[in-house]
């Protein structure tokens, strides 16, 4: 099978989550990311050194399609040169109402244009979120949808992870797996050249962890992840046929970069072998 090969604009939070989706993807291979000319010298986190990094996507080879993480005032413009160089492109722009039905209007006008296919609002907040609540709308079509935005997980300092040698900040929060047992996680953010396996089994066995399961993930930074973590709870009620007092919930605790990143990379495999134009994200594979 042959792997698509995947060009990554922007390297923030969705652009960082891409690469990482990516590189975990068996079917997909990251042909570079494009930056901007000052950032491009810029070093990359470790593990990631061997991934072409251009100032522009002409210099990178076999991309099969581009996926844009520009800010969102940028994403139409970035559009433009991705498209007239015939290159697929993924896009996920915050935008809403009006601005949005002319965003779409004008993707799609650019990519009929350049005879190119173009996917666009293939994200959480645009591109999946609608999808729940349409489902939702679907399965009760007469009730009332309510949809509460939340912190994602509470996230403590904790001094046994932070007084770890190789350690420069931790953070930690309780969840209860799917099993029902207890499982703490612990973020840190390492000291250069620290070994994460060496950290994580210090961690472990100390007192205060060696009771619970204990999971350690390795983090670029902290104050991100602080940032990042989103949560939401929707709620429908309401009747549907003769039955009365249908409720559907869904409760979510997420990175919505993430999440943008895994619908990204769902849409980028639906651009080979489709005809030109402008595509709204459904779910795809
Ligand atoms: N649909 C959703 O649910 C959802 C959720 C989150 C974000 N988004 C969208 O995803 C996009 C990226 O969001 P983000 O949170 O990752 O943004 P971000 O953290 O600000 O990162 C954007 C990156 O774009 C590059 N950049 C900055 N200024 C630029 C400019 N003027 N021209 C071209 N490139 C520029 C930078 O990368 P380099 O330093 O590598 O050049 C920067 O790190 C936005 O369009 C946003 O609307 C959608």
């Amino acid at each position: 099978m042959k792997r698509l090969g995947i060009a990554v604009i922007g390297l923030g939070r969705v652009g960082r989550a891409c690469v990482e989706a990516a590189r975990e993807a068996g079917d997909m291979r990251l042909a570079g990311i494009v930056r901007r000319p000052e950032k491009v010298a810029q070093p990359l986190p470790e593990g990631w050194r061997d991934l072409p990094v251009a100032a522009h996507i002409s210099e990178l080879r076999d991309v099969d399609a581009a996926l844009i993480c520009v800010p969102t005032d940028s994403v139409l413009g970035t559009a433009q040169q991705l498209l007239q160089q015939r290159i697929p492109i993924v896009e996920c722009a915050t935008l809403e109402g009006p601005a949005r039905d002319a965003h779409r209007d004008e993707i799609g006008r650019l990519a009929e244009h350049h005879r190119v296919p173009a996917i666009v609002g293939a994200g959480w907040e645009c591109g999946t979120l609608p999808l729940f609540k349409r489902l939702f709308e679907l399965l009760i079509p007469k009730g009332r949808t309510e949809i509460t935005n939340r912190p994602g997980v509470s996230l403590h300092h904790t001094s046994a992870a932070q007084d770890t040698k190789g350690v420069r900040g931790a953070l930690c929060t309780e969840l209860r797996g799917a099993n029902g047992r207890m499982q703490r996680y612990v973020y840190v953010e390492l000291e250069q050249g620290a070994n994460l396996d060496a950290v994580s089994r210090a961690i472990r066995s100390d007192p205060l962890f060696v009771a619970e399961e204990t999971l350690v993930f390795q983090v670029a930074s902290l104050a991100e992840l602080e940032q990042g973590g989103h949560g939401i709870l929707m709620e429908r009620r309401g009747a549907s046929g003769r039955a009365a007092h249908h409720t559907l919930l869904l409760e979510a605790r997420f990175h919505a970069g993430c999440f943008t990143a895994q619908v990204m990379l769902d849409a980028a495999r639906s651009l080979p072998g489709r005809r030109p134009g402008a595509y709204a994200y459904t779910v795809f594979s």
